[in-house]
């Protein structure tokens, strides 16, 4: 890629092992040194901001995700052939093979199942008292997805390293990355016999995928990689918001104190968490054609990185961005990305965290740290692996 010596440059890696444990620094320095802003050690340009992330997602012609999303040349090229790695007519005809599931109206079927499966969730835990609030918050995702995803029951127990793998991969070429390969080639052989068995839960989205392959709407082939673009990204981010709202609101008891005095501000709330904790923090997209962003002049098959945790912290558009509050309005988020690849499971992880927070509210009076977090090494996922609390019932 030719230097532009009038773009920003910014050395220290983003993706070393302490930057991804805590980005925010680097995130700041970044929107700080400009709009667009060279990544030597990526051979990428980041987009810091919000208005150019926000720009760059709703320009999905110019802003190409078929050449894939991740920062590692070759892992972008073994993911295509999922919804979130293709363009145009693909990526439309791909999503809409399981859109239905996930409408609204499908979505208000699954509530009652998942309020009640939340209120027990919270139930045990607040009988313990003291609890791992990062295992308490996959308890919801892992005993609602697979099976709407339609993942038999055997190997589920390794759902959760899958899935934490297949997004580090996606990182840049360093040792996360590296490491995470066996456990997603892993995934990748799992879901293949799944689809080569047929043993894709009935009713499922499995189910659908299968039946669009018997009908020629896609091929077998397409299944497996299908599979896995449902179940993958369904764990780690919906955990990680819900570990992410357990944890701040541990930290920051008055805003606790206040959902539980108006529930009705739960919506809101679980966009602020997403805001302030983005789950998933960049995705990276190719330039399909020469063009400019915010003035910087960009040539076809230019990488930008697309960094949704430090757009959600841009001061030029959120008043005192590094305060949680769950009285701002921060349904502007860019959480779940935006415009046609937009999380297609956004509806589906707001019922999911809203029915935890409206459980936690009925149950808990107050929660609190119970020793020191530790948050997991993943180069996409920023996730709590270890958050002690105590519970007081309320
Ligand atoms: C809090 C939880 C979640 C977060 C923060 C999240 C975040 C995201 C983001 C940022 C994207 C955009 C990717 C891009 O711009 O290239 C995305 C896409 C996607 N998400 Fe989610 N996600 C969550 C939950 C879910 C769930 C529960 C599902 C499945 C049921 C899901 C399925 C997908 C799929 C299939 C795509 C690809 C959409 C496309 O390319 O058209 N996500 N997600």
């Amino acid at each position: 890629m030719p230097r532009r010596p009038d773009v920003p440059v910014y050395r220290p890696d983003i993706y070393s092992p302490r930057a991804i444990l805590d980005p925010y620094p680097h995130y700041a320095a970044l929107r700080e040194l400009g709009p667009v802003v060279r990544l030597p050690k990526h051979n990428a340009y980041a987009l810091p901001r919000y208005a150019e992330c926000r720009a760059a997602l709703l320009d999905h012609k110019t802003f190409v995700s078929g050449d894939g999303v991740g920062l590692n040349p070759v892992i972008n090229r073994l993911s295509r052939g999922t919804t979130l790695t293709s363009d145009g007519e693909d990526h439309t005809r791909r999503r809409a093979l399981v859109a239905h599931r996930l409408t609204p109206r499908a979505l208000r079927d699954l509530t009652d199942d998942i309020r009640r499966r939340a209120d027990e969730i919270v139930a045990a835990a607040v009988a313990r008292r003291t609890v791992d609030g990062a295992e308490l918050a996959a308890a919801l995702p892992l005993s609602v997805v697979p099976d709407l995803v339609g993942w038999p029951q055997e190997g589920r127990e390794h759902l959760l390293t899958w899935g934490a793998a297949t997004f580090d991969a996606l990182g840049p070429a360093n040792g996360q990355a590296v490491k995470a390969i066996p456990a997603g080639l892993a995934m990748m052989r799992f879901a293949r016999d799944v689809v080569r068995h047929r043993t894709a839960l009935p009713g499922s989205m499995g189910a659908d995928l299968l039946t669009a392959a018997d009908n020629g709407t896609l091929t077998h082939a397409e299944c497996p990689a299908l599979m896995i673009d449902y179940l993958a990204p369904s764990l780690d981010t919906t955990l990680s918001g819900i570990a992410g709202a357990l944890h701040l609101f541990a930290t920051h008891p008055a805003q606790w104190q206040h959902l539980r005095q108006d529930p009705t501000l739960i919506p809101n709330a679980v966009n602020e968490v997403l805001r302030f904790a983005s789950p998933l923090r960049a995705f990276s997209r190719k330039v399909a054609h020469d063009t400019e962003l915010a003035g910087t002049a960009l040539p076809a098959g230019t990488r930008v990185l697309v960094l949704y945790a430090s757009a959600n912290r841009d001061p030029l558009v959120w008043e005192d961005p590094d305060t949680f509050t769950i009285h701002r309005n921060a349904s502007r988020h860019l959480a779940f990305g935006q415009g046609k690849h937009g999380c297609a499971g956004q509806g589906l992880a707001r019922l999911e965290t809203e029915a935890f927070l409206a459980a936690l509210v009925a149950r808990v009076a107050t929660l609190a740290p119970a020793g020191p977090p530790r948050w997991s090494p993943n180069n996409i996922i920023h996730r709590l692996e270890h958050l002690p609390l105590e519970l007081t019932p309320a």
